[in-house]
């Protein structure tokens, strides 16, 4: 009986898609990853999840993997409304744990499923650590990796990417291939499968390299406006570890982050949160946001509390969850660049905190061109009625990355159709507003434009998970057709029934 009803189930799901629901992004209805999708998948072992992927390419059917859904807009799978998504969460084993050498070198498997968190759990317990290459923490490395996700560092290397030594890949027809950075470095096969953007196979397992855990001291600054757009950028970032600006337009000011070494025995265990917020001050924040879409006062109000709030350590201990009152704040690796949630505190979308966004990467010898073009944009916007506020609780996101020649890596130095030197680094403008319940984004218009300069006027390229469809499509001329072509070729080699196709893969034209 169960054998005859999973049957059936199979046919109407792979056959007739009776069910195309949309696959929501962390942010919840309302927000979709895939606008119509036919099923849902939460397979519990690998053997599971290659008979799910085999079973949809033997019917023609389109699949994409999805780790925890952090990212904005509708750009995870085509629009083909028999696609099945499978859920990597429940894959979520580490193993193999292999200590660093005298290289300072070692290594760890980890399946698609797991995130940051339970990997920077697991490592600091092993006093290890996988150094930089990281992001935030509910977030799967696999997914990350995948979407050429990076923290931000010129000095090391930042891509997640980076931190593959290895990855098992789950091809159409269920089989499993393994490629090495070892075996494999500097071929098209491993600069394609390291930022693949989940094109070639779901990336079923990760050997990352790790490294001895260490210690931290993170710092913080505020610069003025013109300090940063008339200043030397390269030179206040590269000399740190990892270094990134927040930009607060309104108030013309910068936040400046900067994090050293520290001896392991300096005292001391912060805990960062960027996103932690209890019920009062979530709430305060959604009245305000919520009111401030027409009002100058409101919004520039809102700012200027953000940016106070900003300015004191996002840091807690991490034993007593005593907030941390002065700069600087020491911490282990992860807890101090990237940590969690705090004790009895919740996430922001939680409360209904929405926000939209749009990142851009810029060779680094252009930041001061681009963030002075930034501003004459939000000026003209002043002029004509429109303040430019940020409305994000930390501000306008800047980062930087070290060269990662990937393919498809928004670092890399391979593409040669521009005049623009990427071989110093890139810098990115990460740029989330308030999205209010009304649904328009707080200066819509201004975003088109803003979007639309900087693609049209500077060699940039995309996030492969912030941007909506209309930004990669402008983005596209700024790509490499040579480096789409290798791309495209290995694509074809992996996956030659485009089972695993997306929006974006459509767009820049690799599937
Ligand atoms: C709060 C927040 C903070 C963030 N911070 C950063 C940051 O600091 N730096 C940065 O660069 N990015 C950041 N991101 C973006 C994030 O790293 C990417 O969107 C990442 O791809 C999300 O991973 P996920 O596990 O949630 O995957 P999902 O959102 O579920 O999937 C993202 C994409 O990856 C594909 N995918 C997922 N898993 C696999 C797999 N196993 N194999 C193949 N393809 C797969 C999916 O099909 C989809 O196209 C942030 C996002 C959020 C929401
Ligand atoms: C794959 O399809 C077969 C029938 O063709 C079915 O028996 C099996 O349960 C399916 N596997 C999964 C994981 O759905
Ligand atoms: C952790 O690793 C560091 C760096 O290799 C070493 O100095 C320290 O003794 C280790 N600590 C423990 C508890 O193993
Ligand atoms: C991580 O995401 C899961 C949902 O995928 C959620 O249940 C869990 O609470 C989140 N954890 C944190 C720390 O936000
Ligand atoms: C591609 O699809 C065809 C027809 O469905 C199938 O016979 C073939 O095995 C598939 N190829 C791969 C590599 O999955
Ligand atoms: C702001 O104005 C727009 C257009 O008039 C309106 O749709 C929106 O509801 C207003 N928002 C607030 C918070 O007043
Ligand atoms: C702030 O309020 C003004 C109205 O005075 C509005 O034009 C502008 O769009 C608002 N800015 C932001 C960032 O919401
Ligand atoms: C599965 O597909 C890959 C990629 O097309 C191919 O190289 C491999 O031979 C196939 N394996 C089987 C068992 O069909």
């Amino acid at each position: 009986m169960a054998c005859f009803l999973s049957f059936f189930a199979l046919l109407t799901v792979f056959a007739h898609a009776v069910r195309a629901d949309p696959y929501n992004t962390f942010d919840g209805p309302g927000f979709p990853a895939c606008n119509e999708v036919a099923a849902v998948y939460h397979p519990t072992t690998m053997d599971e999840m290659a008979a799910l992927v085999r079973n949809a390419s033997d019917a023609g059917v389109p699949v994409r993997a999805s780790g925890k859904g952090h990212m904005w807009y509708d750009t995870m799978c085509t629009d083909d409304p028999n696609t099945v998504i499978i859920v990597t969460e429940a894959l979520a084993g580490i193993s193999n744990f292999t200590p660093p050498d005298d290289s300072g070198v070692g290594s760890l498997v980890i399946e698609a499923g797991v995130t940051f968190f339970e990997l920077a759990d697991y490592l600091h317990e092993h006093n290890t650590s996988i150094g930089y290459s990281l992001v935030n923490w509910n977030i799967t490395v696999a997914g990350a990796l995948a979407m050429g996700a990076h923290r931000s560092s010129l000095s090391q290397p930042a891509d997640v990417a980076g931190a593959a030594a290895a990855i098992d890949l789950l091809l159409a027809n269920g089989t499993f291939v393994h490629l090495s950075e070892a075996e494999h470095k500097d071929t098209d096969d491993w600069r394609a499968a390291t930022t693949s953007l989940g094109l070639l196979g779901i990336i079923a397992r990760v050997t990352v390299k790790i490294y001895p855990e260490f210690k931290l001291a993170a710092n913080q600054k505020i610069l003025a406006e013109k300090d940063v757009l008339e200043g030397d950028i390269y030179g206040m970032i590269n000399p740190y570890p990892t270094a990134n600006f927040w930009w607060w337009p309104g108030v013309k000011k910068f936040h400046y982050r900067t994090y050293e070494i520290v001896p392991n025995d300096a005292d001391g265990e912060g805990f960062q949160s960027t996103f932690s917020l209890s019920e009062f001050e979530g709430n305060t924040a959604k009245t305000l946001l919520e009111n401030g879409a027409n009002s100058s006062f409101i919004n520039l109000s809102t700012e200027s509390l953000f940016f106070s709030i900003w300015s004191a350590p996002n840091f807690h201990d991490k034993n007593s969850d005593i907030p941390a009152l002065f700069w600087p704040v020491n911490g282990w690796s992860y807890d101090s660049l990237i940590g969690g949630l705090y004790p009895d505190t919740k996430p922001e979308w939680d409360y209904n905190l929405r926000g939209k966004t749009l990142e851009l990467a810029f060779p680094v010898t252009q930041a001061n061109a681009m963030l002075t073009r930034i501003r004459e944009l939000f000026d003209a916007s002043e002029a004509d009625g429109h303040l430019m506020t940020s409305t994000y609780r930390s501000g306008i996101n800047i980062k930087f990355g070290q060269v990662f020649d990937d393919l498809l890596s928004q670092t890399s130095t391979l593409p040669q159709d521009t005049d623009a030197d990427w071989s110093k680094g890139t810098i990115m403008f990460d740029f989330p507003t308030y999205l209010p319940d009304s649904g328009e984004r707080y200066n819509e218009p201004f975003y088109a434009t803003l979007a639309e300069t900087l693609i049209d006027e500077f060699p940039c390229r995309p996030h492969w998970t912030k941007n909506t469809r209309e930004v990669f499509q402008r983005s596209v001329k700024n790509l490499d057709p040579d480096i789409l072509a290798r791309f495209a070729a290995v694509r074809e080699h992996y996956d030659p029934n485009k089972t695993f196709a997306s929006v974006v893969g459509q767009i820049i034209g690799v599937v």
